[in-house]
């Protein structure tokens, strides 16, 4: 791997990084000499996601097509994230550190189900403490680790923008809130059995309305064009 980050350091205009170990790499798998390649429907979703962007803004597409490098490998390999930035005529440099920087972004092989307990303010005070110590207890693993079978990888977070429903848990693509500890287990159990639970929050609520019931709009809303009709007839003439 810092073969790799080495030689995209030597491009043209990069000073050489003098202190690779401060990258926290993993160095003994050689992940870089992974092949990369789109499939060809996903080569076909790549150009339908480019035709969003114009001539010259093509390099905003880099966050969305390295999501879907790694919807298809799992992970991101840095051979991925070359041959999206090559398609983008992005900077590897540029590519790499946008990979680096953001959470969503697997940098490594992890597990099927990765558990993203957020521990920001709001979550830690209505208890993501509890919520990540169930996780730690029932899966036996640690922060940032991952299960021998790659079943789970326990990370933590910071804020899913859901803090109405803290404390919030993030598993994939879906976010679960409002937990407690039973509820912790009962996630935790479904997806032992392979079974994903429906998102959402816990504590019954619609998304986030207050856990007690609506407060305001307490009715049915009313239609879009409502009185609209009326408006529209005829005026009698006199
Ligand atoms: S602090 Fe947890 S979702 Fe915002």
């Amino acid at each position: 791997m810092y073969g790799i980050v080495k030689g995209l350091l030597q491009l043209p205009g990069r000073v050489l990084l003098k202190q690779p170990a401060r990258w926290k790499l993993d160095t003994t798998n050689m992940y870089d000499k992974l092949k990369f390649e789109f499939t060809e429907q996903n080569l076909c979703r790549a150009k339908e996601m480019l035709t969003n962007y114009g001539e010259k803004e093509q390099r905003g597409a880099l966050l969305p097509l390295l999501d879907l490098a790694q919807r298809q490998y799992g992970w991101l390999p840095i051979t991925a994230i070359k041959a999206v930035a090559d398609m983008l005529k992005v900077d590897h440099f540029e590519a790499f550190e946008v990979a680096s920087f953001y959470t969503m972004f697997r940098m490594r092989p992890e597990g099927k189900f990765r558990l993203m307990v957020c521990t920001s303010t709001p979550c830690f005070l209505r208890g993501s403490d509890v919520v990540l110590n169930t996780c730690k207890e029932v899966l036996n693993l640690n922060e940032n680790e991952t299960s021998s079978d790659m079943q789970f990888t326990l990370r933590t977070v910071c804020c899913y923008g859901a803090c109405a429903n803290a404390p919030v848990l993030g598993v994939n693509d879906d976010i679960y809130e409002d937990l407690t500890v039973p509820a912790v287990e009962d996630i935790l159990s479904c997806l032992k059995n392979d079974v994903i639970p429906p998102a959402g929050p816990r504590a019954g609520r619609f998304c986030s309305e207050p856990v007690s019931g609506p407060t305001t709009l307490l009715c049915p809303p009313t239609p879009p064009g409502y009185c609209m009709q009326e408006l529209c007839k005829p005026k009698k003439k006199c």
